[in-house]
C-alpha cells in the first residue's frame, strides 16, 4: 500500500487523476493538497470525498512547513505533483502568482522531500516525486519541424511555460546532485471533465450552450496536439510504474487540430446532438442550435494572444517503446464523452463560472 500525495488534485488534471487512481488502486492511501484557486473545486472530488482512504488538505505548496507535517504524518512515499498556475493569458496579465507557485511551490515540496526521503530516520522503504509538466517548454514548432522529442532543447516562451521549465530543472537537479527518485512527464493540450472553462474547449462549449460568441485569437491556425485527460493519467501512472529514474517521457494524442478546425468540430457535434432534442432546446434557448442555426455563427476572430506559439506536437514514441504508453480515446469518442459532461453537469459549469473568472475576464479584456 503506498501513501499518495496529489498536489494539485481540485483542478482539473488533478481530479481526473484521483479519480484514476482511486478506482485503479483502492488499497492506496490518497491525500489531495490543494489551496483552492480559482480554477480549484472541491467539488471535483465529491465522488471519493467520503472514502476511508481519502484526505483533502485545503493548503498551499508555498507553506513548506504544512507539506512537511502532512508528509510526516502521512508517511507519504509518493508524491504526484500537478498544482501549478495553468493558464497561459493569465501569466502573460499577472505572472508573479506562476513563479511563486510553479517554481517556488515545487521547490518547497523537493526541500520536503528531500528532507523526509534522504535525511531522515523516517524515509520510507521506496519513494517517488512525479512532476507533471508541459510540452510548452520546448517552445514553438514551425509546419514542417518534427514533433517535440524528450532531447528537443527547452525555449520556453510565456510566463507560464517559463516557470513550468524552471520547475523541470529543479526536479532534475535534485535527482542528479541529491539521488531524490523523480521522474518527469511533458504533456500536450488535455480536454474532458472538470476542465475549467477558461481554456479552449470547454470555453467553447459553454459559449455555444450560452449564445456569446466564440472568440479565436489571430487567424485561428495555431495547431495544438489534443489528448483526452484520463489517457494523459494512465500515461503518468505508466511513468511512474515502469519509467527510468531520473528520466522525463513526453505523453502525447498523435492529434494536431488548428484551433480554428478544433472548434468547428465542437459546433458541428453540439448541433447534431441538439437535432431534434427538445429538452435540450428548452434547457438552452440561447443557444444556435436550439433554433436550429449552427453553431459556429458564433465564432468571432479576436486579437492574438501575445507570443502566441504557433504549434506545439509531441513525439511520445519514448512512452510507447519503453513503457507500452498509447492513448485509448479517438478524438471523436473524447469530444462525445466531453459534451456529454459538459450537458449532464450544467451546474458544475454555472457555479464555477459565477465567480471569480469572470471578474477576471472583465478586468483584462
Ligand atoms: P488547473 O489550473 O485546472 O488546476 C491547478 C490546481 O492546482 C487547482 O486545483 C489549484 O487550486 C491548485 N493550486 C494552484 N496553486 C496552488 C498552490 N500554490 N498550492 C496548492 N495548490 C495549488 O490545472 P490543470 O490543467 O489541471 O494542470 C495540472 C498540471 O498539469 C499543471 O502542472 C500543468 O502545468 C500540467 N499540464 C496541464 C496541461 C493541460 O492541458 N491542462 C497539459 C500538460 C501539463
Ligand atoms: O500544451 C499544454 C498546455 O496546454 C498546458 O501546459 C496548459 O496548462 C494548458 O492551458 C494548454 O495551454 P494552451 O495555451 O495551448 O491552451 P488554451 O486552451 O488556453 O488555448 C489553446 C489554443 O486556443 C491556443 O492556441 C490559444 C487558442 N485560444 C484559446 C482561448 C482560451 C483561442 O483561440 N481562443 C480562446 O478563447
Amino acid at each position: 500500500m503506498r501513501s499518495v500525495m496529489v498536489t494539485g488534485g481540485a483542478g482539473f488534471i488533478g481530479a481526473n487523476f484521483v479519480h484514476y487512481w482511486i478506482d485503479r488502486y483502492p488499497d492506496d492511501r490518497l491525500i489531495v493538497l490543494d489551496a483552492l484557486t480559482y480554477a480549484g473545486n472541491q467539488a471535483n472530488l465529491e465522488p471519493v470525498q467520503k472514502q476511508a482512504n481519502f484526505r483533502f488538505v485545503h493548503g498551499n505548496i508555498l507553506d513548506r512547513a504544512l507539506i512537511s507535517t502532512l508528509m510526516r504524518e502521512e508517511g507519504i512515499d509518493t508524491i504526484v505533483h500537478f498544482a501549478a498556475e495553468s493558464h497561459v493569458d493569465r501569466s502573460i496579465h499577472e505572472p508573479d502568482a506562476f513563479i511563486q507557485t510553479n517554481v517556488i511551490g515545487t521547490h518547497n515540496l523537493l526541500m520536503a522531500a528531500r528532507e523526509l526521503w534522504l535525511d531522515s530516520d523516517k524515509a520510507p522503504a521506496a519513494h517517488r516525486f512525479h512532476h507533471v509538466s508541459t510540452d510548452e517548454v520546448y517552445g514553438s514548432l514551425r509546419a514542417d519541424d518534427a514533433a517535440f522529442t524528450e532531447a528537443t532543447p527547452y525555449a520556453p516562451n510565456s510566463p507560464y511555460a517559463a516557470s513550468k521549465a524552471s520547475s523541470d530543472h529543479l526536479v532534475r537537479s535534485y535527482h542528479h546532485t541529491f539521488g531524490l527518485e523523480v521522474t518527469t512527464s511533458n504533456c500536450s493540450n488535455n480536454y474532458g471533465p472538470y476542465q475549467f472553462p477558461e481554456k479552449l474547449i470547454p470555453l467553447m462549449i459553454v459559449n455555444a450552450l450560452t449564445g456569446q460568441p466564440l472568440p479565436i485569437y489571430g487567424d485561428g491556425k495555431n495547431i495544438r496536439d489534443w489528448l483526452y485527460v484520463t489517457d494523459h493519467c494512465r500515461g503518468i501512472d505508466l511513468v511512474i510504474s515502469k519509467g527510468r529514474l531520473g528520466a522525463t517521457y513526453n505523453i502525447g494524442g498523435n492529434n494536431e487540430w488548428q484551433n480554428i478546425d478544433i472548434v468547428k468540430q465542437v459546433c458541428a457535434s453540439l448541433d447534431s446532438i441538439f437535432a431534434g432534442n427538445e429538452e435540450l432546446s428548452t434547457r438552452f434557448p440561447d443557444a444556435p442550435a436550439a433554433k436550429g442555426r449552427k453553431s459556429e455563427s458564433l465564432i468571432t476572430f479576436v486579437k492574438d494572444r501575445l507570443g502566441h506559439d504557433w504549434r506545439y506536437a509531441i513525439d511520445a514514441t519514448l512512452a510507447t517503446s519503453e513503457l507500452g504508453y498509447a492513448p485509448r480515446q479517438s478524438f471523436e469518442t473524447g469530444i462525445e464523452l466531453t459534451l456529454n459532461w459538459m450537458l449532464e453537469n450544467e451546474n458544475w459549469w454555472r457555479a464555477v463560472m459565477d465567480g471569480s473568472y469572470r471578474d477576471w475576464i472583465s478586468k483584462n479584456y
